[in-house]
């Protein structure tokens, strides 16, 4: 999709749809009013005939309005207008552009970045509406033998502003909305693709093709023999349960200076999680594809920072592995050595995440980095805690935590923070190794941050636990995308281009 911001008065747009607002009773935005004047009151009596309440989702297209230059006036009802709000906002685009995609408009002029929001200015707000309309058109079709396709998509959508004076900020928050929204779709469709399609053989592959593509971003898979050297035991346990050769996959951005220390964001890239020899039950296990959704995040995240030209540095690590029973595979009560030295006894082989997370922390100290964020889809103790809409925020540095809840909320892809106290490490405790990698059910989410903890001592830290957040399921079943979006917003905010 092409985006454009632009100010200007709605009826004088040359273009197949224009689109405002209508709240809820009947009450009209600046640019609806705009247009009612300019038409002699069409719209008034379109709304008086009662076609448009002005509920939330409801919308209402329009012909041949008079004095204006557009062929059609969509209406989108946004509820009341004190309670509008950034979800509300794009719920309101979605709605709007699959109208206008299915509908024959090969283009639009959205009066919609323009609604009032408490605490979103309106450059916030155009980032929302250019990410709401890419969301609504992505679907996955890549494995479809027949393609969906509409005869006349919408391919180019104006945001129309009121103040001029603001342009040039939207102009920059349509930038970021575009390239959240593509490293989004990224992240999507890496997520939906099959586990026996996205390998972690694929995954070292779409990052290299990244690596060729995007401009100052270098990509370096290792392969097992280093992760032998380096002895990454506790990661390579994982991987001896499956045929499939493991990958850590060490991306590098460099848009800051050449001595600017970097933020690490390491994913984890489990292509499938079976649980091993502790196998799952069968019910709802082919979502188990979605276990690599932190890597997905990190690649969709180190996307938009290329696309963005962002100036500062990034480097992403991700860990990737299958989790199947096979002879080989890890049994519990094994021992295995983590390249940190510290020993690991397996009492689940399902409780994978954290093993091959806690050699990639490790593997990060070499880049001296200013902060280490892990994405990872660790455990179903954070969505029984949580459920799916924020991610579980746990860090060992305070500054940290509070830069990333921030930056969820401004983004709206929010996070939560949950307790990371001493208190919950004796958990893991075990009789034959210096830690075990479980600590049983209570506070499931925070053991499991616990034992990465024993792994970032050496700098700031936090884990985001995705694993109610990166994925719906159900009807809709599909990859969200999240966090890029949040990730997205906490390295703007570091690089300064935003407060
Ligand atoms: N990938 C799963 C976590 C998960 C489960 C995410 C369900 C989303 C939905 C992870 O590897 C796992 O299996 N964790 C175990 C840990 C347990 C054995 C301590 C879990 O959460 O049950
Ligand atoms: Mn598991
Ligand atoms: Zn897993």
């Amino acid at each position: 999709m092409e985006f454009h911001v632009k100010g200007g008065n709605p009826e004088k747009q040359r273009t197949a749809c224009v689109v405002v607002a209508v709240y809820e009773p009947r009450k009209f935005s600046a640019a609806a009013v705009q247009l009612d004047q300019a038409s002699d009151g069409f719209l008034t009596n379109v709304v008086r005939r009662g076609d448009m309440e002005g509920k939330l989702g409801q919308t209402l297209m329009l012909f041949n309005v008079p004095n204006c230059q557009c062929d059609r006036v969509l209406l989108v009802g946004c509820g009341r207008e004190r309670e509008f709000s950034l979800p509300r906002l794009r719920q309101v685009v979605t709605t709007a552009t699959k109208a206008l995609d299915s509908g024959g408009s090969t283009d639009a002029v959205y009066c919609l970045a323009d609604l009032a929001i408490k605490g979103h200015e309106t450059a916030s707000r155009v980032t929302q509406v250019v990410m709401a309309a890419e969301g609504a058109l992505y679907h996955f079709d890549a494995l479809k033998s027949t393609k969906q396709s509409q005869r006349r998509p919408l391919r180019k959508i104006v945001l129309n502003i009121a103040n001029r004076d603001e342009l040039p900020a939207c102009e920059q928050a349509a930038r970021e909305g575009q390239a959240i929204a593509n490293g989004v779709a990224l992240a999507r469709e890496l997520g939906n693709l099959p586990g026996n399609v996205c390998t972690p053989t694929y995954l070292a592959n779409a990052a290299l093709k990244m690596g060729k593509r995007l401009k100052r971003l270098k990509v370096q898979i290792l392969e097992q023999a280093e992760m032998e050297k380096l002895g990454m035991g506790a990661l390579l346990s994982v991987a001896r349960g499956s045929r499939e050769p493991p990958k850590l996959i060490v991306l590098q951005y460099r848009g800051g200076a050449k001595d600017d220390k970097p933020v690490a964001l390491v994913g984890k890239g489990l292509t499938f999680d079976a649980g091993g020899i502790s196998l799952k039950p069968a019910p709802a296990m082919d979502e188990m594809k979605y276990d690599m959704c932190g890597a997905a995040g990190v690649l969709g995240a180190i996307h938009a920072c290329a696309e963005l030209a962002l100036p500062i540095n990034v480097v992403g690590v991700i860990p990737s592995s299958e989790n199947l029973p096979d002879g080989a595979a890890n049994k519990p009560g094994d021992i295995v050595t983590s390249m940190s030295g510290q020993t690991i006894e397996v009492l689940n082989t399902d409780a994978e995440g954290r093993l091959i997370l806690c050699d990639a922390l490790t593997y990060t100290e070499r880049f001296e980095p200013t902060a280490v964020i892990d994405l990872a889809t660790l455990t179903g103790a954070c969505v029984i805690a949580l459920g799916n809409h924020a991610h579980g925020l746990m860090s060992n540095h305070a500054p940290l935590a509070h830069e990333l809840l921030t930056a969820g909320r401004a983004i709206h892809d929010r996070a939560w923070e949950l307790p990371l106290w001493d208190e919950y490490q004796d958990q893991l405790d075990s009789n034959f190794a210096d830690m075990a990698n479980i600590g049983g059910r209570e506070g499931g989410a925070i053991t499991a941050a616990c034992f990465l903890s024993r792994y970032t001592k050496k700098f700031h830290w936090a884990h985001l636990d995705i694993a109610g957040t990166a994925w719906v399921s159900g009807k809709e079943k599909g990859g969200t995308g999240r966090p890029v979006p949040l990730l997205v917003q906490f390295l703007l905010q570091r690089a300064g281009t935003k407060h």
